[in-house]
């Protein structure tokens, strides 16, 4: 017997001894992928956490995301396998800059994305992920102001779609998106011109895609802008034969499982977050074995935040 298959077998037996659901990023390496319960975006991940039946979640992902299972499922064990797998995103934002902020505008409606910490979403109205914000933005009257936070990119992105004036959005960034430039793009969109083009909204790019839209550089359908679920829907409706991925490289294996037949290639290959990988097979079994690492959220501040995480699992459905 290979070892994978021992170690795959173990990790199932554990997790039905802990009556474990086992949830995984579509960042994360293949073998964690594979062997998950489910794989998919940070919403659809959500959505699933609330609506499970097992008393144990175990999330291979980042730190917010198991924050955020916890906050939504406050009744149950939520196992990350390395507490350390943080977010550059997450810690571009506290609370008290937050609260600093809504001092500035008030009455202001603050949405915040779904990568933040626990005490920025007990400040926040309305959290979205990747694939709701622009819906969860258009939800708000029109003439509220809205504080998005903290994803610039992101938020250049809401704020084109809406066309909303009155969006003000944070100078964050995630180091990994924010490196896939739109120099390499169009670099790439050049080399490849019968491509789709997938890019994630927190990408720097993704102004420079719809630049390069704008100029007939790439045929405007061609580009697409989307959270990383919604990739691999794209990926099985695309009838282009080859596609280039402007997002972390764990995404290349389910947009491979979801369309063999189509030759999926990053734009930029060394964009990896080093977070996402901190969850390794070893460190898997280790959650299982021990019960470790278990997250907590202050039940004060977990009841705060599930007002808006709430509303975030309901818009877009
Ligand atoms: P989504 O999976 O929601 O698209 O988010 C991407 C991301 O960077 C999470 O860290
Ligand atoms: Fe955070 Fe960026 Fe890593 Fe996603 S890829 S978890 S936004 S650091």
């Amino acid at each position: 017997v290979e070892p994978d298959e021992v170690w795959a077998e173990e990790v199932r037996r554990l997790a039905r001894e802990r009556d474990a659901v086992l949830l995984a990023h579509n960042y994360q390496i293949p073998a964690i992928q594979d062997i998950a319960d489910h794989t998919g975006d940070s919403l659809a991940l959500s959505r699933i956490a609330a609506a499970s039946d097992a008393s144990t979640i175990v999330f291979c992902g980042v730190h917010f995301m198991a924050e955020t299972a916890k906050i939504l499922a406050p009744e149950k064990t939520v196992l990350i396998p390395d507490a350390r797998a943080g977010c550059s995103l997450a810690d571009s934002i506290t609370a008290a800059e937050l609260r600093a902020w809504k001092a500035e505008h008030p009455g202001a409606v603050v949405v915040s994305y779904v990568n933040t910490t626990a005490d920025v979403k007990a400040e926040t109205d309305i959290c979205c992920t990747s694939s709701n914000a622009v819906d969860v933005v258009a939800s708000i009257p029109a003439d509220k102001e809205v504080l998005f936070c903290p994803d610039q990119f992101l938020g250049a992105h809401v704020k084109r779609k809406t066309g909303r004036e009155n969006l003000h959005i944070w100078a964050g960034e995630c180091h990994v998106h924010a490196g896939i430039n739109g120099a390499e793009l169009a670099e790439r969109a050049a080399a490849h011109p019968d491509s789709d083009l997938f890019i994630h909204p927190e990408c720097g790019c993704a102004t420079s895609a719809l630049y390069l839209a704008g100029e007939g550089a790439v045929p405007a359908e061609r580009v697409k802008i989307l959270s990383t679920g919604d990739m691999v829907t794209a990926a099985r409706d695309t009838s282009a034969t080859s596609v280039l991925v402007a997002t972390e490289v764990g995404m290349l294996h389910q947009l491979r499982k979801a369309a063999p037949e189509i030759d999926f290639r990053a734009v930029n290959d060394r964009a990896s977050c080093r977070f996402m990988k901190m969850i390794t097979p070893a460190a898997l079994l280790r959650a299982l074995r021990e019960g470790a690492d278990e997250v907590h959220v202050a039940p004060d501040v977990a009841a705060k935040a599930r007002a808006s995480v709430r509303r975030m699992i309901e818009i877009g459905k």
